[in-house]
């Protein structure tokens, strides 16, 4: 996998591999994409491969602007439109019905299509130069933690760097966990995942009540499988009193990721204190769940944060990694 710069230079390289149906992480606001060509049957089908990705989750279409929306998705909704001009291009995915020569392998056979315009600028410019559309899940194995930076990318297909052309590196993604995916297909507006645009914020745009839908109903958005997201080291999220108990009683190594200070000897254990601010927590927490994953602990237990609606996304990723 070659490492790119994020520059002119680079980009045009990543245009190259892109044209040739070849595979390309880049960085959006929210975590890295793993783009193939989406108008390449072949560079899709890739992706599935190189993921290990089962065929029946769909993947999201990342387009350079709003307009291009009617290129992918038909019987548009007007809150659609709302949608996009309030917090498009950002960390915002929208499910709706997919024109019909939209293929079959992006949408993993259902009648709808998901579509995304990113506000990283890398991920701007390179939609905008290469003129067309990018089929990106994020840049992971099926299952595991997003990529945030480049170097979690190349650590993800370590074992198979051929799968991969490209990536281009342009530090850490500002947002941190992938963008939340609204759902306009059918007659009510629905939550498929929670994001960093929150649900208070969407039903204020919308004027009206967006629906969660219960967590064991499709559409098979692998985002919504109870265990995703997962780092390898066993993760539980419990209360800071009883990981001070854990702490207190516990003979195997722990590691803690906290909102508060530990309030007696910590042992042997690790104990990492995060920011009570939630887009600081999400900026961060992909890149400390690698970090401990990485340390040679038993468990990682995870302080519970509050159950507020700007705390949805980070509480849905824990509860995930914790399955
Ligand atoms: O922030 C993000 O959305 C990142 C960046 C790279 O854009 N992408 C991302 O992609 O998280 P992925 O494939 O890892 O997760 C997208 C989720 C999947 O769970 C997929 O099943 C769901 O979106 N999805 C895509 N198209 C869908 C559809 N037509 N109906 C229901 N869910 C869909
Ligand atoms: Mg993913």
């Amino acid at each position: 996998m070659k490492l790119l710069q994020a520059n002119a230079e680079g980009i045009d390289h990543a245009i190259e591999r892109l044209r040739r149906g070849e595979l390309v992480a880049f960085p959006t606001e929210t975590v890295y994409g793993l783009g193939g060509d989406a108008s390449n049957p072949a560079a899709v089908t890739s992706i599935f491969a190189a993921k290990g990705r089962p065929a029946d989750h769909p993947l999201i279409v990342h387009l350079p602007d709003a307009a291009s929306m009617s290129e992918w998705a038909t019987d548009i909704p007007d809150s659609a439109w709302v949608l996009a001009e309030q917090f498009w291009p950002g960390p915002m995915a929208l499910v709706l019905n997919k024109q019909d020569q939209v293929s079959d392998l992006i949408t993993g056979g259902q009648p709808t299509v998901g579509l995304r315009v990113p506000e990283h600028p890398v991920a701007q410019q390179l939609l905008k130069t290469f003129g067309g559309a990018l089929a990106a899940p994020s840049a992971n194995r099926f299952g595991r933690i997003s990529p945030t930076t480049a170097q979690h990318v190349l650590d993800e297909f370590a074992e198979d760097d051929q799968a991969v052309s490209a990536v281009i590196d342009a530090g850490a993604c500002p947002v941190g966990v992938e963008s939340t995916i609204i759902d306009l297909s059918g007659d009510h507006p629905r939550l498929l995942r929670p994001g960093m645009i929150s649900l208070k914020q969407i039903e204020q745009v919308l004027l009206g009540k967006v629906e969660i839908p219960p967590a064991d109903e499709g559409p098979r958005t692998a985002g919504r499988l109870p265990s995703h997201y997962a780092p390898l080291t066993p993760l539980a999220v419990h209360s800071f009193d009883d990981i001070a108990l854990m702490i207190a009683q516990e003979k195997p190594q722990l590691a803690v990721l906290a909102l508060q200070t530990p309030i007696a000897d910590i042992g042997p254990h690790q104990w990492l204190v995060m920011p009570d601010d939630p887009e600081a927590y999400a900026f961060r927490l992909y890149a400390e769940l690698r970090r401990l994953d990485q340390m040679d602990v038993d468990r990682i237990l995870v302080e519970q944060p509050p159950n507020k609606d700007d705390w949805a996304a980070i509480n849905d990723r824990l509860k995930r990694a914790s399955h």
